[in-house]
């Protein structure tokens, strides 16, 4: 502690990359304490170790909501977010309290538009399929149409949310030869001239595109926006793919298009629960690839990511300008 200067309380309610616990750990003013563990951090122990703190860092996994600010108590002035989703913060109720909010945007931008990529490539060339097939013996001879799929080429693909992410997404697909980039949401991008992107009602990029992609926001207005009504009005040969978040997809309704033929195939990074339960009927499904959530997941971006979120943390405790503030 420096002379007479108060220290600050601060909550890490789970094991973070060490980039990042190296930066808080030399704060000479924090009081630091951690909940020390790869696992997450059961609510009433969250209630109880948030008591007091100045400043909290937690994980998308955790529902910031008024019970865990009530129980934080008014010395909370930053909470500061491993992620650049903030759907799991409860916005209104920060803002009313006058508490600063950090995130990770950018940073992890190229990451989760590869692993985007990645997983189309994986959903609509039938890869884990194939990986199966090999294991349990069902490749016996090359036969003509065995695990066929659809190609990029020549493909009209639909981005819907062309932010940061979706953006990246496009700019990695068009080399592919894709021939049409389609993209709505909100408002048009001045930055899509660079895809030839095109901004369309929805229900045209649905009904003309190859791929659509999911990488808008999670938000009230995107929440359960694929449901029945938007499988109906896509091709049957249609792959679908989210990297946002889980809520944006009405699941019974997509397990509804993926085994009625409605649609080709999807290709989900995220769920509704996460984890998603082992006997979840999408998991029956040969036509749909799920991974737990990794759009982010390389080594030196979840480094970058919890620098990015601690020193966001104490440039709130000390009242400066964070790298990357949420503006609420
Ligand atoms: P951005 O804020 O840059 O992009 C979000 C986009 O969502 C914006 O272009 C916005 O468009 C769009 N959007 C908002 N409302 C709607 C709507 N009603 N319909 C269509 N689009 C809409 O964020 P990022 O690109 O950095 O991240 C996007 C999301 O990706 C995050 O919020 C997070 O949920 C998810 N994510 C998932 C990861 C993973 O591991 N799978 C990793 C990182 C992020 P407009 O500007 O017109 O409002
Ligand atoms: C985010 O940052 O919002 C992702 O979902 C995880 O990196």
């Amino acid at each position: 502690m420096q002379g007479a200067q108060k220290l600050m309380n601060v909550f890490v309610t789970r094991r973070i990359p060490g980039e990042g616990m190296r930066i808080l750990s030399q704060c000479e003013t924090c009081k630091v304490s951690l909940w020390d563990s790869d696992e997450p951090i059961p609510r009433s122990e969250l209630l109880q170790r948030v008591s007091g703190a100045h400043g909290l860092l937690c994980l998308l996994s955790e529902r910031i909501d008024a019970e865990v600010l009530d129980a934080a108590g008014p010395n909370l002035k930053v909470i500061s977010t491993l992620s650049v989703g903030f759907d799991h913060l409860a916005i209104d109720e920060i803002k009313k309290r006058g508490i600063r909010v950090g995130y990770t945007p950018d940073v992890l931008t190229d990451a989760t538009a590869e692993l985007t990529v990645a997983l189309l490539l994986a959903t609509a060339r039938r890869i884990p399929e194939g990986v199966e097939e090999v294991k349990n013996g069902g490749w016996r001879s090359w036969k003509s149409l065995w695990l066929c799929g659809y190609g990029l080429s020549g493909s009209t693909v639909g981005v819907i949310g062309l932010g940061r992410i979706g953006m990246a997404i496009a700019r990695r697909l068009k080399p592919f030869g894709v021939e049409k980039l389609l993209y709505s949401g909100r408002t048009a991008k001045p930055q899509a001239a660079e895809v030839e992107g095109e901004f369309v009602p929805l229900d045209r990029l649905l009904s003309e595109s190859d791929f659509i992609i999911v990488s808008c926001s999670l938000t009230p207005e995107t929440q359960g926006l694929c449901n029945k009504a938007f499988f109906s009005k896509m091709k049957k040969t249609a792959i679908f793919i989210n990297t946002s978040r889980g809520a944006v997809v009405n699941q019974e309704d997509l397990y509804e298009a993926l085994s009625s033929g409605q649609i080709a195939a999807a290709g989900l990074d995220v769920t509704t629960p996460e984890p998603l339960p082992t006997d979840h009927p999408l998991l029956t499904l040969k036509n749909c690839v799920i991974l737990p959530h990794i759009g982010s997941a390389t080594y030196s971006t979840r480094g970058i990511m919890s620098e990015l979120a601690a020193n966001n943390l104490l440039a709130g405790l000390s009242g400066t300008g964070m790298p990357k503030e949420l503006i609420l």
